[in-house]
């Protein structure tokens, strides 16, 4: 199936394929076939998760500043500080978080429909690099991600992404840049704009779990063996707002009716995250300690 995916892209000027995109992306898999002994508590996601019961989510989203990264001072990672690319990644997900160390409700054979933003510190050059804007749909199996190829996008940039699945027809997801001088995404008018592109209506087909949607900062699985986390950035606080989830019975959430979860790598240092939710925001900052 990706083979196909990938074939039938060899067209589409808005989407790269996995195999073309930057190693971060290559490397963004959720599947749990592998999965090593790890403490109960681990967990590489922080943010919200919005769940409901007998009722269809019909849309998500979610407004955030591009965090700046630094590399961690302190902590088991700053020793490496030098010789490493440290990375965190902040998106919007309609659908399961389902994958390893994920508190998520939806089955594994379900699939999910999400979109953002990567950003890393360059530990060697001693740089932040540039910014990476993706979407990924599938099963976690199915682990299909693709970037969106010229996709301007820096730190302090305002990005808004919005994952909608209609009753009937395909689900949608849009990412847009406001840029770094407007103060909210509601009537501005944005700089850019990436529609939904390749293969999303078409494989997502009925699969798509309706029953949960997140707005997460994650230190995202690294594709080697052992499995490991990418090495968490330091970060300037991630700031979610103007976030809403509608479901199809007609009520509208926000982080505060959903469930608070916390980056927990021990490896890293334990608790990576302090998460906080507020009427229409959310705030997740980096710290470190405690487990
Ligand atoms: C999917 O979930 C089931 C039940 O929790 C588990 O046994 C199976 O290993 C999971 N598969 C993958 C690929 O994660
Ligand atoms: C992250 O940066 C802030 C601001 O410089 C600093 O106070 C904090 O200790 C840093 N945290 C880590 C883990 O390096």
């Amino acid at each position: 199936m990706k083979t196909a995916i990938i074939t039938a892209l060899a067209g589409a000027l808005t989407a790269v394929p996995v195999s073309a995109s930057p190693e971060s992306l290559r490397h963004r898999g959720q599947t749990g076939g592998q999965q090593r002994q790890r403490r109960a508590a681990e967990s590489i996601q922080a943010g919200a998760v919005y769940s409901t019961v007998s009722d269809d989510i019909t849309s998500i989203t979610g407004t955030f500043r591009v965090p700046d990264p630094f590399a961690p001072t302190a902590g088991p990672t700053s020793a490496s500080a030098d010789r490493t690319t440290f990375a965190v990644s902040i998106y919007v997900s309609l659908g399961g978080l389902a994958g390893e160390a994920s508190a998520s409700a939806c089955a594994n054979t379900t699939s999910t429909l999400r979109a953002g933003i990567d950003v890393f510190w360059d530990g060697i050059g001693g740089t932040v690099m540039a910014p990476f804007a993706w979407y990924q749909f599938g099963t976690p199996a199915e682990n299909t991600a693709f970037g969106y190829a010229g996709f301007g996008v820096t730190g302090g940039d305002l990005v808004r992404i919005t994952a909608t699945a209609a009753e009937t027809g395909n689900p949608t997801i849009l990412i847009e840049n406001f840029g770094p001088d407007a103060k909210v995404a509601s009537g501005s008018t944005p700089r850019e704009s990436a529609p939904p592109t390749y293969g999303v209506g078409d494989n997502l087909g009925a699969s798509l779990c309706k029953s949960e949607a997140s707005w997460i900062v994650e230190a995202y699985w690294l594709d080697e063996q052992p499995r490991v986390p990418v090495a968490l950035a330091n970060f300037t606080d991630v700031t979610f707002t103007e976030l809403a989830v509608k479901t199809k019975s007609g009520k509208t959430g926000d982080a505060t009716g959903a469930k608070l979860v916390e980056i927990n790598l021990a490896a890293q240092g334990g608790l990576l995250t302090k998460t906080a939710a507020s009427t229409g925001g959310l705030q997740v900052k980096r710290v470190l300690g405690g487990a």
